[in-house]
């Protein structure tokens, strides 16, 4: 397993009243293989997710993946983990799923191997009938499942999706978990799905930039929906 380690991780952004902290200082470490981080919109979920493929670099502390320092070996960092983002048009800028996976596959396999993998791993995903049209006339959720398959045709060590299932259906939102739950790969996921984080073996709860629960799926998720619930009480806390 890909091993996670923050230590006393911050992330604080500039702002005209002086600076926001999205992630106050954190410190844990993550080995599980099915790690699900939870949370309100803002609380700080891809902010976390995007320290951990380097795409962001903490302000304060420290990120590790694997011993390497997401600050200074970034490269090293991306080549074992893969980043699927919410929005689909940051992963497909091909014509096609095909040429996208095959384009992804550039970095790891040879050429004449390519397009066998293509379609094996566009097959795996239910979008071989889609492959060759143009990704304009594909719905959303079929693209969010096609930026799945442009980071899985690589077979990274650590998957970090941001929110995959928001475009997706139910048919899809089963083929996603089911998919996830063959996969050999490490996952880590923000996700809205409570089902998907139940299932996981850990769960972090984010809200405002902290970690404010860490437990295993059933539990951390039943905390947070009673967070939520205690929040929006009439006379409740917060
Ligand atoms: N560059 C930035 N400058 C200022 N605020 C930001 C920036 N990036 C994100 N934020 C804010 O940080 C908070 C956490 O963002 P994010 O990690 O995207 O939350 P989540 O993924 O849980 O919805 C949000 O309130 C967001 O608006
Ligand atoms: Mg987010």
């Amino acid at each position: 397993m890909t091993r996670i380690e923050l230590d006393r991780a911050t992330v604080e952004v500039p702002t005209d009243t002086g600076g926001r902290v999205l992630l106050h200082p954190t410190t844990l470490t993550l080995t599980e293989r099915r790690v699900a981080v939870i949370g309100p919109n803002g609380s700080g979920k891809s902010t976390l997710l995007r320290l951990l493929d380097a795409l962001l670099e903490p302000t304060g502390g420290t990120v590790r993946v694997d011993g390497l320092d997401t600050r200074h070996q970034p490269a090293a960092i991306r080549r074992r983990v893969g980043f699927v983002f919410t929005d689909p048009a940051a992963q497909l800028i091909m014509p096609t799923l095909r040429e996208d996976v095959q384009l992804s596959l550039r970095r790891t396999t040879p050429r004449r191997q390519r397009a066998d993998r293509a379609t094996e791993v566009l097959d795996a995903l239910g979008l071989g009938p889609l492959a060759d049209q143009s990704v304009f006339d594909l719905s959303a959720g079929e693209r969010q499942l096609g930026a799945l398959a442009v980071v899985l045709a690589v077979d990274p060590a650590l998957l970090l999706l941001d929110e995959p299932s928001t475009l997706l259906d139910l048919p899809n939102t089963l083929l996603l978990r089911r998919t996830l739950d063959r996969l050999d790969q490490q996952v880590l996921i923000s996700t809205h799905d409570l089902d998907l984080a139940a299932g996981c073996e850990r769960v972090l709860v984010l809200d405002g930039g902290r970690v404010v629960v860490d437990d295993a799926g059933p539990a951390a998720v039943q905390a947070y929906r009673r967070r939520t619930a205690e929040r929006l009480l009439p006379g409740g806390r917060g």
